[in-house]
């Protein structure tokens, strides 16, 4: 299959299905030819997005549907062995987190978050 290579935006949800430190919208793409799980969460008013896969194990890290927050709502964790990613860049605070998550650009305009297609980022085509 041929890759559209100009990048995209594309509607993910309303800005108000993003609620600081709350419940992520999670969504597919293709990432490097793989289909993998992604999510997107708001944290300090903004929205970040980020595949859903550990940099420690590349399992999927959320401990209930959606919630990736700790306790606090300042930390990104994993359920499996606890590592720790900042909201916000998604690199490991503590953990045995191998560097850090994996990003998807995001814009935010006319009340819905679009994310970005990329060379090693597209769409789930069905
Ligand atoms: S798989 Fe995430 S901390 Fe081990």
């Amino acid at each position: 299959m041929a890759w559209n290579t100009e990048p995209q935006a594309i509607a993910l949800c309303n800005s108000g299905d993003l609620v600081n430190s709350g419940l992520a919208v999670p969504f597919d793409v293709v990432y490097c030819g793989q289909t993998c799980y992604a999510f997107a969460i708001r944290y300090a008013d903004r929205a970040y997005a980020y595949l859903n896969r550990c940099s420690h194990v590349p399992m999927e890290m959320d401990y209930q549907p959606n919630r990736f927050f700790d306790m606090t709502g300042h930390w990104l964790i994993c359920a499996t062995h606890g590592a720790m990613y900042s909201p916000q860049t998604g690199q490991c605070r503590t953990g045995p987190c191998r560097g850090g998550l994996i990003s998807i650009a995001l814009t935010e305009f006319d009340g819905v978050v679009h994310w970005h297609t990329g060379p090693h980022l597209q769409p789930v085509v069905f």
